[in-house]
């Protein structure tokens, strides 16, 4: 299983990728997961992508392209992997196409109206879970303890500016899966249940 997960901010790429790599069994590779772990670690990478981050924009293209294709080329990458937030432009894409073959790209497809209220009321772990405060009232994480906070890219202003960025760089790679013959599309309004199930039919029906 070579996936790919498309969708908006907030359109559950994290919270499905999470299941069905344990499902799986394949490595979760999420871009922003990668730039957030640097951002923490304070490395050179991480303070280059703050800026960006910050700002709701997407990091350059060469920085995050060179960064997936070491990552790919991973031994535990080999039999399956899934991205989660990459590619993310026509030229990302292109770029993975020459060093890996996709075989299913999922695009988890939710209006607009609730991306919004999905990512205010969305908090993380560190270990890598998310939750939803109309959910979960607690604020440490169920899986391992740790106490729970919100992204800093989480704020009003700076989610509007992702929403903008995604329809204009990101919604094309639809078009562009949809030519190589490699997408479905799931309906990620529904419960996370329910999405989750119509993603495992969806890969047992092709892998
Ligand atoms: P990234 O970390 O990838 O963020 P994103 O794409 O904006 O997506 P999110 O993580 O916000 O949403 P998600 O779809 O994972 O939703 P989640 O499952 O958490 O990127 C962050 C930044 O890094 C970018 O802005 C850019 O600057 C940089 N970057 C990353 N990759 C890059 C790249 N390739 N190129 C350049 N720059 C890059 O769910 C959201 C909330 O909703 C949660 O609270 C969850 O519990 C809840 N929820 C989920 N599903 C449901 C459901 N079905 N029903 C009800 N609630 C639900
Ligand atoms: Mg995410």
């Amino acid at each position: 299983m070579y996936l790919v997960f498309l969708g908006a901010p907030g359109a559950g790429k994290g919270t499905q990728a999470t299941r069905v790599c344990e499902k799986y069994n394949i490595p979760h590779v999420s871009t922003g997961d990668i730039l957030r772990a640097n951002i923490k670690a304070g490395t050179a990478l991480g303070r280059e992508a703050k800026g960006y981050i910050d700002k709701g924009l997407l990091v350059p293209d060469e920085v995050v392209i060179g960064l997936v294709e070491d990552r790919l080329a991973q031994s535990d990458c080999q039999k399956g992997f899934l991205l989660d937030g990459f590619p993310r432009t026509i030229e990302q894409a292109k770029a993975l196409g020459k060093f890996a073959k996709i075989s299913c790209a999922i695009n988890i497809a939710v209006d607009e109206s609730l991306v919004v209220e999905r990512i205010a009321g969305r908090r993380m772990c560190k270990c890598g879970e998310s939750y939803h405060v109309s959910w979960y009232d607690k604020d440490t994480c169920a899986k391992c303890g740790e106490k729970l906070y919100q992204r800093d890219d989480d704020r009003e202003e700076t989610v509007k500016s992702r929403l903008e960025v995604y329809e204009s760089q990101t919604a094309p790679l639809i078009e562009y899966y949809k030519e190589l013959g490699v997408l479905k599309d799931v309906d990620g309004s529904q419960d996370m249940n329910k999405v989750f199930d119509d993603i495992v039919r969806i890969l047992d029906d092709n892998h």
